[in-house]
């Protein structure tokens, strides 16, 4: 089915593109804009935007990785309970 009638990109060139991304990737966040780009493509009025996005929703390798959910709660590695190690100055 084609979603984006401006760049003519179908569903399944769209689940290809993140699978793609993911197979190379692991910690890549994937994005609209990654995935006209992986195409060759550029996104020219958006109008297919929420059926792209919903598109992208199906696809089971778009979750976001582990390492990057729950940032905008200020859970970073920062925030975690650091364990100093001593080193001594030898010079
Ligand atoms: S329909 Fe996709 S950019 Fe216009």
């Amino acid at each position: 089915m084609i979603i984006c009638h401006c760049q003519n990109i179908t569903d399944h060139e769209i689940n290809s593109a993140i699978d793609w991304m993911r197979a190379s990737d692991t910690a890549a966040l994937i994005t609209p804009g990654k995935i006209y780009h992986a195409l060759g493509k550029a996104a020219d009025c958006g109008g297919c935007m929420p059926l792209f996005l919903a598109t992208m929703r199906k696809n089971d390798n778009l979750k976001v990785p582990m390492e990057l959910r729950g940032l905008r709660h200020g859970i970073t590695k920062e925030n975690q309970t650091c364990k100093v190690i001593a080193t001594s100055s030898t010079t």
